[in-house]
């Protein structure tokens, strides 16, 4: 695809996540606020499909996980001890005629401002994390900050997990929660954002057995990339990337980077790094508790190594809705689809009655819409316009089916019809074996 097309693409899906209630800009009303976004109805039931797999995949289907929920703000002390206070931050620079800041990576000249061509001063490291104060009185005790990763949540919760289940080796702890970064350039619609959603696993083992690391490592790698298929993602757009040491964080022993094809480029989706004992150690020598392990076989006390698989939820529903933006024609007439994989749609079927202003038709249609709710939640009812137009409304939210209540319905058959969103195809599908028949279907 040329440049301008995959420009196009991407303001195409923009324009759609508002228009159809998907993705609005933060502060909308008062001009916006660089950096944030807002979900709406369908990118918030979209969201939460994702999170919802994540977690059956992740914690419910296993035996070796945990969910915790830890606070957003915590104690200063963990940030120095983990690195963030002093090491999380990128290189920047201000154009010295129009105060402009820039992330030096992003420019290709370091030496002239991008937008004024002004000569830009001297680069400075930016701490990315948001400061602000706990409680009444603003001093440097006060001091605390909005959580730039849910990671260490994780780690300060090691020992009481260990204490409450005493699980063995190895073994994870999982969340999902926001994050916070004070990006210097946020861009590219969600994709850097300044506030956003990750799920990420602290997954512990022993790190005297070095192969079996590895080959936990490579499996966590290989679950990742399995996740993306369960969510319908086009593998072909998919590129793994080993994170050289110079591009690694200060944490990190080995780290793979999944890249994804968005329109505006091959970029990072989520992340896989070797973190060793590094948190787990930081901590115990910062707060004086001890995190290690016991191992009752072998009677040793040591240090678990962590394997840390990162997924960014954010990214994820937009690499999602990227790929599966499509444009064709039906009809004779063109056509703006979403080709979700049901599991994940936000609506899954959306019931109509075939006109109006027939209470007869209109009835029968809530009662098929009210049976199908019952089963499947996420189910429109809408007599709004001519079935063409709902057809269109339907697809340009991605919903997999659309069923007709019509007069054959009431007098003839007791049946309704079900049209298929990619292929336009309709069938006559019996009420009493609608829910079986769509149950197959929506996975
Ligand atoms: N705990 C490790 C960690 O936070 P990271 O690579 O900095 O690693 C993990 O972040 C994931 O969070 C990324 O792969 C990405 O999906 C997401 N992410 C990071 N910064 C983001 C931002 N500014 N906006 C949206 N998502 C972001």
């Amino acid at each position: 695809m040329s440049e301008k097309a995959e420009a196009s693409v991407m303001e195409k899906v923009v324009a759609l996540c508002k228009r159809r209630g998907f993705v609005y800009p933060g502060s909308e009303i008062y001009g916006g606020l660089s950096g944030t976004w807002d979900y709406g109805p369908h990118g918030v039931a979209l969201k939460q499909n994702i999170k919802n797999l994540w977690w059956k995949k992740f914690v419910t289907d296993r035996e070796d996980m945990f969910g915790v929920d830890a606070a957003i703000l915590m104690n200063q002390k963990v940030w120095q001890a983990s690195g963030h206070a002093t090491g999380f931050s990128d290189p920047l620079v201000e154009c010295k005629k129009c105060k402009r800041r820039f992330r030096t990576d992003q420019i290709p000249d370091k030496t002239k401002c991008p937008e004024c061509e002004g000569v830009l001063g001297e680069e400075r490291q930016f701490n990315m994390m948001f400061k602000t104060h706990v409680g009444a009185t603003e001093g440097e005790t006060s001091v605390s900050y909005l959580r730039p990763e849910t990671a260490q949540g994780m780690f300060v919760n090691f020992k009481n997990v260990r204490d409450s289940f005493n699980p063995r080796l190895p073994f994870g702890l999982a969340q999902i929660g926001k994050a916070f970064r004070n990006e210097i350039a946020p861009r590219d619609f969600t994709f850097r954002a300044r506030e956003f959603e990750q799920m990420e696993i602290e997954y512990f083992v022993d790190p005297r057995d070095t192969k079996k690391v590895t080959e936990l490592f490579d499996a966590w790698f290989e679950s990742q990339l399995a996740f993306l298929t369960d969510l319908g993602l086009s593998t072909a757009k998919i590129h793994k990337i080993e994170v050289p040491a110079s591009d690694r964080a200060h944490y990190s022993k080995r780290s793979i980077d999944t890249e994804f094809d968005f329109p505006f480029g091959q970029k990072e989706l989520f992340g896989l790094a070797y973190r060793t004992d590094y948190d787990l150690k930081a901590h115990t020598d910062s707060s004086g508790v001890d995190l290690s392990y016991y191992d009752e076989e072998t009677k040793e006390r040591f240090i678990p190594h962590c394997i840390e698989p990162t997924f960014g939820v954010d990214r994820l529903v937009l690499a999602i809705l990227t790929d599966v933006y499509t444009e064709d024609t039906m009809g004779d007439e063109p056509r703006v689809y979403l080709k979700f994989k049901p599991s994940i749609a936000p609506i899954k079927v959306a019931v109509f009655p075939l006109l109006k202003n027939k209470p007869e038709l209109v009835a029968k249609a809530r009662e098929v819409f009210t049976m199908l709710k019952k089963e499947f939640g996420s189910v429109m009812f809408d007599d709004n316009g001519n079935i063409g137009k709902r057809y269109r409304r339907q697809d340009e939210i991605g919903t997999p089916f659309c069923i007709t209540v019509d007069f054959d319905t009431i007098e003839k058959d007791q049946a309704v019809t079900v049209r298929d969103r990619d292929s336009g195809k309709q069938e006559r599908v019996s009420i009493t074996e609608l829910i079986a028949s769509l149950r197959g279907k929506l996975v």
